[in-house]
């Protein structure tokens, strides 16, 4: 991967994700390895919306990595609760660091921010646009249980604002990817999004219901409505609760499914899926960590390229 920032899943070839993917399982199996890669530098957490996954294991893998971390904490205790601008905030602290995570309620956050600064900049969600590192968790999880060409994935709940749906099902244009969207109809694809998938020739369908193409899946992909995105709370609770998964549902899976999420779930999967072969998502939080080592490294490397390290993937 020869990029300065990641900002969206469609920058992504299918080479990119696999050279990442394959640093992911090399620091897996070797974290002792990257333990001192980027010793004195320092990764700049920037989160304007609220995250557990993200920002931690962000931190978590920046310091597996050596660095040390700095986080500009929450909006109301910054100065972005003064007035400063998006651009000005990240001016100043690329000063601070060697990278900068940015989580912000504005789609095209991260592109502006992208433009703004010379050090590496990750887009760790904007707004309902893309979540571009969740992705290459999730392929990464894909990969360890299925491989991923031949891929027949289900895709359901919010596919309209769900920025891991968006990423995903662009990265997944890469392989050769089966790929089902299932919603209500009012939390479709957005037209940008199935435009670009249509472009790029993908298999897609999209459907109301699981049960039709339940048998078919290798990966079922589960989301949360974000009922922070909806103009209108009524909308929400006309959907919510609509698509909701449980023992039941699956009792005629393929007994390979692998189930994920995201997370946070909020009812969408019900508690006694964890405890079936297909629950995978708790291990799919977990892979944050190697593949957000994986993409710090290489993202610090392209950065810092007459540096000291060795270890090529
Ligand atoms: N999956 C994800 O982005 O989770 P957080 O919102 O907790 O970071």
């Amino acid at each position: 991967m020869r990029q300065d920032h990641l900002i969206t899943a469609t920058q992504l070839s299918r080479d990119d994700i696999e050279a990442v993917l394959d640093r992911a399982r090399a620091v897996a199996d070797d974290p002792a390895a990257y333990a001192d890669r980027h010793a004195g530098r320092v990764l700049a957490l920037c989160f304007f919306e609220p995250s557990t996954r993200t920002r931690m294991s962000f931190d978590s893998a920046a310091k597996r990595l050596g660095m040390n971390t700095i986080d500009m904490g929450d909006v109301d205790s910054s100065s972005v609760s003064k007035g400063e601008s998006l651009s000005d905030t990240v001016r100043v602290i690329e000063g601070y660091a060697d990278a900068l995570v940015l989580r912000h309620p504005s789609e095209g956050a991260a592109t502006l921010a992208g433009e703004r600064v010379d050090v590496p900049v990750v887009n760790a969600g904007d707004g309902a646009g893309q979540h571009p590192s969740q992705t290459l968790l999730d392929l990464h999880t894909i990969r360890e249980d299925h491989g991923l060409d031949d891929l027949t994935i289900g895709v359901m709940g919010d596919l309209k604002y769900g920025r891991t749906v968006h990423s995903l099902a662009a990265a997944l244009t890469e392989f050769d990817a089966n790929q089902h969207f299932i919603s209500p109809e009012s939390l479709r694809l957005p037209r940008s999004v199935r435009f670009d998938l249509h472009e790029t020739g993908a298999q897609i369908r999209e459907h109301d219901d699981l049960e039709p193409v339940l048998d078919e899946l290798d990966v079922l992909y589960v989301t949360r409505i974000q009922k922070e995105r909806f103009p209108d709370e009524n909308e929400y609770h006309r959907v919510a609760g609509e698509y909701q998964i449980d023992a039941e549902t699956l009792a005629d899976a393929p007994d390979d499914l692998t189930v994920m999420h995201p997370l946070p779930r909020v009812d969408e999967i019900a508690p006694d899926v964890d405890e079936t072969d297909h629950a995978r998502y708790f291990e799919q939080a977990h892979n944050g960590i190697p593949v957000r080592m994986a993409l710090l490294d290489t993202l610090l490397e392209n950065a810092n390229p007459d540096g000291d390290k060795e270890t090529e993937v």
